[in-house]
């Protein structure tokens, strides 16, 4: 018998994308229209403009993803979609989207966590890797540290106390005059500053402790800015971004260490927008090896918001017959919670 064809949408910010899976991890297509430049010129998301644009954006993008797979609407079996965490908004088109679809082709619906669909893009990405792992997950809205028991079996290790990697990224190019998405423009600049120039604080250093903060390192970051300001100093910005973006690796790495320790896994799997940052990949892989576990992390276009991750989430979840039905709502502030 032929593997399952999954429809899956995603439309919980500034990404609408759909994409067709065959099974769980054979990916036919998977289109992604991105917003950023029409949020560049604000510095960030607008959320009204967000659901307007996946508006406009949702049906050509999921006839594309049909056609691009070389299947029909009518050989769809099931439609997973995003349904949280996101922007209200902006989820409302997706989810609206996929019911629409599952009721006039009568096939199944599932509901899937933005969050864990990051951790399943690696499945994508690895055909070979099983659970259990510990997934750090690290986006622009979130910051875990999850133990992935099983494809249906999840234990949250701590999270993040206040703003999550991504955005501590992105606030910190901000100030420094850097467009947005600041991630990879201080990943750009790093390279060339040096992550000793500056010591900035790390919160939340007690050992068992999988909880993040990144708030106050991000207000250190722009006290330290204000105050060469005033004394009249040019700060050498690659510097700062070096410096800014070790602290956050560190952390993380040290984190993720101990609750790979903790867990006695033997995988750890990256996962989220900030995955793409070449150097927290690039040390993580060698603080793997050092540890002799593991490493995985998503293909670059897979790291960022995509459907192709909804899809390989709601296969799985299918597979355990978890089904969501025509009420099925957006939930902006779903959370990553033990399943
Ligand atoms: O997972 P994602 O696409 O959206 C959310 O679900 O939040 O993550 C977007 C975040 C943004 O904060 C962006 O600045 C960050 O991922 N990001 C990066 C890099 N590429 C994207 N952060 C650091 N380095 C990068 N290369
Ligand atoms: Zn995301």
């Amino acid at each position: 018998m032929e593997e399952k064809l999954t429809l899956a949408i995603e439309s919980s910010c500034d990404e609408t994308s759909a994409a067709v899976l065959r099974g769980g991890r054979t990916v036919l297509s998977n289109i992604i229209a991105t917003q950023i430049p029409v949020h560049q010129k604000f510095g960030g998301v607008v959320p009204e403009i967000a659901s307007r644009k996946h508006i406009v954006n949702i049906m050509p993008v999921i006839d594309e993803a049909i056609s691009k797979a070389g299947v029909e609407l009518k050989d769809i079996d099931q439609v997973a979609v995003t349904y949280g965490p996101g922007l209200a908004g902006a989820l409302l088109v997706g989810v609206s989207a996929a019911k629409s679809l599952a009721f006039s082709l009568d096939v199944p619906l599932i509901g899937v966590n933005h969050l864990e669909g990051h951790i399943f893009a690696n499945f994508i990405s690895h055909p070979d890797l099983k659970p259990p792992f510990v997934s750090l997950v690290v986006s622009g809205g979130h910051t875990s540290l999850v133990h992935v028991k099983g494809y249906n079996s999840f234990s949250l290790m701590g999270q993040t106390r206040d703003d999550a990697a991504g955005e501590a990224f992105d606030k910190v190019a901000r100030v420094m005059g850097l467009p947005y998405p600041g991630g990879p423009q201080i990943d750009r600049l790093a390279k060339e500053g040096n992550p000793e120039a500056i010591d900035f604080p790390k919160a939340l250093q007690n050992k068992g402790n999988y909880e993040f903060s990144f708030s106050g390192l991000k207000s250190a970051v722009l006290n330290y800015l204000n105050s060469m300001k005033l004394k009249g100093i040019e700060v050498n910005k690659a510097d700062v971004a070096a410096s800014f973006q070790n602290t956050v690796i560190e952390v993380l790495i040290g984190k993720a260490l101990q609750a790979i320790k903790e867990t006695g896994c033997n995988t750890l799997v990256l996962a989220g927008g900030v995955a793409a940052n070449s150097s927290l990949e690039a040390r993580l892989r060698a603080a793997a090896e050092r540890n002799n576990i593991r490493f995985c992390y998503p293909d670059k276009i897979l790291c960022t918001d995509n459907a192709a991750m909804i899809g390989c989430r709601g296969y799985y979840q299918a597979e355990a017959g978890s089904f969501s039905n025509l009420y099925l709502n957006a939930v902006p502030g779903l959370a990553l919670q033990d399943v």
